[in-house]
């Protein structure tokens, strides 16, 4: 393995540059490096004006996501020598995001996105403190948990052709989140998100390219969320046509089988 590797970053300062360029920068190779590593040792040593996000370098913050070699990485979990056979590497910021420096992404829209889902739990009543916890069995759990493990790191959105077409598409993560909330047995907010989600910005946006899950640090799977979600979307629209009136069950409620402490 060489001891040098090029790095290709992209810099960007919107008041003085028109467009994006690229800036090479050869640092050391070492085999326990990642990629943020790397560009640590550039702001360190060589340019401190290189401007980029990280945090917890544990996989856990989501806040270095960088397009590498044009791949939606977190670039604390991915090693710089999985790239040593190649001459450079390319660092650029996370794609379909306003850039605002350099690396860094503008998250704004992508936070009002998150909202619109209610990411929350939602109760038509609340039960008196008297009543004791919401309890919640392993197997209640185990129905969503997978879609709670998201770290916010928007790779998913860089990796969703969907997303660059449409910009008012609802995307990957927020709507894994909503599928997070809709199965949990202690939520009774259903309906309200379905307003959102079953919408072609919502569910009827995504063309299972499946690349957001390919890319997920954590496993979310969001692809499959959104599956699910259309599947339960479409079964209470062809309830609602045969039980006309009777029919107020919320999707959430129909796809659970555990107790809802109503
Ligand atoms: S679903 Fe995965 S890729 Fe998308 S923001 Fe969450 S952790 Fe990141
Ligand atoms: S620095 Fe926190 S996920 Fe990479």
């Amino acid at each position: 393995m060489a001891d040098k590797i090029v790095l290709e970053i992209a810099r960007y300062t919107p008041d003085r540059d028109q467009e994006p360029s690229f800036q090479s920068f050869e640092v050391p190779l070492r085999k326990e490096w990642v990629v943020l590593d790397a560009l640590n040792y550039i702001k360190d040593k060589v340019d401190g004006t290189l401007t980029y996000r990280w945090s917890c370098r544990m996989g856990i913050c989501g806040s270095c996501g960088m397009m590498v070699n044009g791949e939606p990485k977190l670039t604390c979990a991915t090693f710089l020598s999985s790239y040593a056979k190649n001459a450079t590497v390319r660092v650029e910021p996370l794609r379909y995001f306003p850039v605002i420096r350099d690396l860094v992404t503008a998250l704004s829209d992508f936070l009002v996105k998150l909202q619109k889902v209610k990411p929350w739990l939602i109760r038509r009543d609340q039960p008196p403190l008297s009543a004791g916890e919401f309890l919640q069995t392993p197997q209640q759990l185990d129905l969503y948990k997978q879609f709670s493990m998201c770290i916010n790191c928007t790779l998913c959105y860089s990796a969703c052709p969907v997303v660059g077409l449409d910009e008012e598409f609802v995307g990957p993560a927020a709507l894994a989140l909503a599928q997070r909330y809709n199965l949990d047995n202690r939520d009774q907010g259903a309906a309200e998100r379905l307003v959102t989600l079953a919408h072609p910005d919502g569910i009827w946006g995504c063309t299972f390219v499946g690349e957001c899950t390919r890319v997920c640090p954590k496993h979310v799977d969001p692809a499959g969320a959104i599956q699910q979600y259309k599947l339960t979307a479409a079964l209470d629209w062809v309830k609602s046509f045969i039980l006309p009136r009777g029919h107020e069950d919320t999707p959430q409620e129909s796809a659970h089988d555990g107790p809802n402490y109503d």
